[in-house]
């Protein structure tokens, strides 16, 4: 008998396709304040989340909430413009059940942005960091619970999440661009508070480059299922910091507005070499 949630997909999947029928090769999630490259995109279609069976809805402020499908560098792509995160109260399925929506579309790479707090001292605002590894301890596993067997295996290996060599075709398109891409782990973490002094210090310790509060469940997820993953951090605030210093959403969100062309020029040429 086939799972509740295989059932669920299925019919997510069917209401999508009765809409929309082509595949998308690539899937794309944005980050806050991070959703200009949907201007890039040949829009085909959009899908509101609230029309969607089994789908969740979107509450934070920078995110709208649709699924795009249309074609960008000539390649079909599919982007979740507003991306649900662990913190606004969804169950750890919820936040990567489009993922596995993805994967039924068709779609055979991941690429994803986020705002990220730098806890490594070279990095500065409004830097580019290539995630090469992440740490995952911090947040809830969204595979815990009856394995979907149709969609990987029980005990993944994650010996390599991110995809070397699209991360390998990112540093040559940030050299032709002139960007200064930095590379490092992400550290997830729930939020939404942002970190104490001393949790700064603890994800610098353990070996953390950045930290933020959404993308390592979609990646495990994505990861589980398959899928190739591409994902970038915009450093908007330093973590490791003098005092007095305090962080705002709004600080976040204006840092990310500030690195986002450099981000979707990157998008853009990824895409044409997945
Ligand atoms: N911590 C966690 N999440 C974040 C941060 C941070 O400093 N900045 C942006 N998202």
């Amino acid at each position: 008998m086939a799972s509740a949630i295989r059932h669920q997909l299925e019919e997510t999947t069917n209401f999508i396709t009765g809409v929309y029928n082509s595949k998308p090769e690539a899937g794309i999630i944005l980050g806050s304040g991070l959703g200009n490259l949907v201007n890039e995109i040949t829009i085909e279609k959009e899908i509101s989340y609230g029309s969607i069976p089994h789908f969740p809805v979107t509450t934070v402020e920078g995110h709208t909430g649709k699924l795009i499908f249309g074609e960008l560098s000539g390649k079909k792509v599919v982007v979740m413009a507003g991306r649900f995160h662990y913190y606004e109260g969804y169950k750890a399925q919820h936040v990567s059940y489009p993922v596995r929506v993805m994967k039924m579309l068709g779609v055979k790479t991941l690429l994803i942005s986020n705002a990220a707090g730098a806890v490594n001292p070279a990095f500065k605002v409004g830097d580019l960091m290539i995630i090469n590894d992440h740490i995952s301890f911090f947040i809830k596993n969204p595979l815990i619970g009856t394995n979907e067997d149709f969609m990987g295996p029980r005990f993944p290996d994650m010996s390599e999440p991110y995809c070397k060599r699209l991360i390998a075709e990112a540093k040559k398109i940030g050299e032709k661009h002139g960007y200064d891409l930095k590379e490092g782990v992400y550290t997830g973490v729930t939020g939404p508070t942002f970190e104490t002094r001393a949790e700064y210090k603890l994800i610098k310790a353990i070996g953390g480059d950045a930290v933020g509060m959404s993308t390592v469940q979609e990646v495990i997820t994505a990861v589980h299922a398959g899928l190739k993953v591409f994902a970038i951090s915009v450093i908007t605030d330093l973590g490791i910091r003098e005092e007095n210093n305090i962080i705002t959403h709004e600080e976040v969100l204006a840092a990310a507005k500030d690195a986002e062309p450099k981000l979707t020029g990157l998008f853009k040429d990824i895409v044409s070499v997945i």
